[in-house]
């Protein structure tokens, strides 16, 4: 269950700015299911769940395990929606340290030279048996053109080149069905190949071959959190109060002039996720000037940094955090004698009951401080809890983007930088 908890934001607007956004968002909605909205082509996000293909979803298991079989490292080479989905998913699931499998890096989400002929040189070095690591690469790009991730790309699969025989077992290419200058490197070397389907954008893309295999090489269950998908999917066209009523106060606050949207967490391990909500929402709203902005920000690490401005700075922020109520550890605080560092008031007191305790004085104190929060809290951390949270996040971005009148998912205004950089370079 994922309940969305508006309460401290609700005060902040009105009855009847709120009834204007909740009935902006039903009409936002509609569009949705109607696929009469801007953007309808891009729909397969919804298909892909309404309509499991069970067939990818076991092949897709099939791989990653005959690739945790044999990997040292497994490489995802993508940028933007090609990886961060993958990303927050493991990050979540998988310990801090020392996680067990194939150890999962990324790769083609930036151009550093340093990073790129470090993890090179990484890869060159023996495992902990002292023999050569099997390396695995997944690139994903469905345009199959972006400058990072084929620079990347082509690095690795040329140190790869010189230290395998046979690559096409080693190689998984993710991206559209056709078209792009990686299908002509499947077609010239026989890569394998997976399919991003025509109708599913890149931020849209985690619950494909995109998101699926690599968390699958991860060890994480992709059927819970696909099947963790289709139950929040069947659940919201039956009844869609709640995230109606969460895209109407965000929409409410924004016409109000808040500018900026704080994703926040008390669990680390939710960083990532974080980071996909901020790409998800970011490309998707700011378009024709409007938008908010989403920030992201791990507590209680950044209330030693940001927690200053959120309290008392510009109060044109709202912030959004995101919880689990189930335990994450046993760790437990014990008693010490002598008590000099004043810390036995706290004996027998679990690390996860003073995290939320933090959680609720921040909340709490933000919400005094004037600041609109929102609170949406994951029974439990697992696949199937995150399949469901996945879902939830993309249609209330859909809801949203169209009740701020803004196609959720196109994303023009990314090519302005390419076009500078590409000319910059010297591209015909
Ligand atoms: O959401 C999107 O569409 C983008 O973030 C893309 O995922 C990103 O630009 C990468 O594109 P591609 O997969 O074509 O390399």
């Amino acid at each position: 269950m994922i309940e969305v908890e508006i309460s401290r934001a609700r005060t902040f607007v009105t009855d009847q700015e709120f009834d204007s956004s909740y009935e902006k968002a039903k009409q936002a909605f509609r569009q949705v299911q109607q696929k009469d909205g801007e953007g309808a082509e891009w729909l397969g996000w919804r298909t892909l769940l309404s309509d499991p293909n069970d067939a990818i979803l076991e092949q897709l298991d099939g791989l990653a395990s005959a690739i945790r079989d044999d990997a040292d490292v497994f490489i995802v080479c993508g940028i933007g929606g090609s990886y961060l989905g993958a990303r927050a998913v493991i990050e979540a699931l998988t310990s801090f340290f020392g996680q067990e499998g194939p150890e999962v890096l990324y790769a083609g989400h930036h151009m550093s030279g340093k990073y790129l002929a470090e993890l090179i040189d990484y890869l060159g070095t023996p495992n902990s048996d002292g023999e050569a690591k099997s390396v695995y690469l997944n690139v994903i790009s469905k345009s199959g053109t972006t400058l990072e991730t084929a620079l990347s790309f082509r690095m690795l699969r040329n140190w790869m080149a010189d230290q395998y025989d046979e690559l096409n077992d080693r190689i998984i290419c993710t991206t559209s069905a056709e078209g792009g200058a990686l299908n002509k490197l499947i077609e010239e070397h026989g890569y394998q190949k997976f399919v991003i389907p025509d109708d599913v954008g890149g931020r849209f893309s985690v619950l494909t071959p995109v998101g699926l295999l690599p968390i699958a090489v991860a060890g994480i269950d992709i059927r819970s959190l696909f099947y963790g998908a289709v139950s929040k999917y069947e659940s919201l066209e039956k009844n869609a109060e709640q995230l109606l009523a969460y895209a109407a106060v965000k929409h409410a606050l924004y016409e109000q002039g808040k500018a900026i949207d704080i994703f926040t967490t008390f669990e680390p391990e939710l960083h990532g996720l974080c980071g996909w909500l901020q790409q998800l929402l970011g490309e998707s709203e700011g378009k024709d000037h409007k938008g908010m902005f989403p920030a992201k920000a791990t507590f209680s690490t950044d209330l030693h940094s940001l927690g200053q401005f959120i309290q008392e700075g510009t109060r044109n922020i709202m912030e959004t955090f995101l919880c689990v109520e189930s335990r994450n550890s046993r760790l437990k605080v014990e008693a010490q004698k002598p008590n000099h560092d004043g810390l036995n008031y706290l004996e027998g007191r679990s690390f996860h009951d003073i995290n939320s305790r933090a959680f609720e004085g921040t909340i709490s104190a933000h919400h005094e401080g004037g600041v609109p929060c929102i609170a949406v809290t994951m029974e439990k951390l697992n696949a199937q809890h995150l399949g469901a949270f996945i879902y939830l996040y993309e249609l209330v971005t859909a809801v949203y983007c169209y009740c701020l009148g803004v196609n959720p998912f196109n994303q023009p205004g990314v090519e302005f930088y390419k076009k500078e950089m590409y000319q910059l370079l010297g591209k015909q």
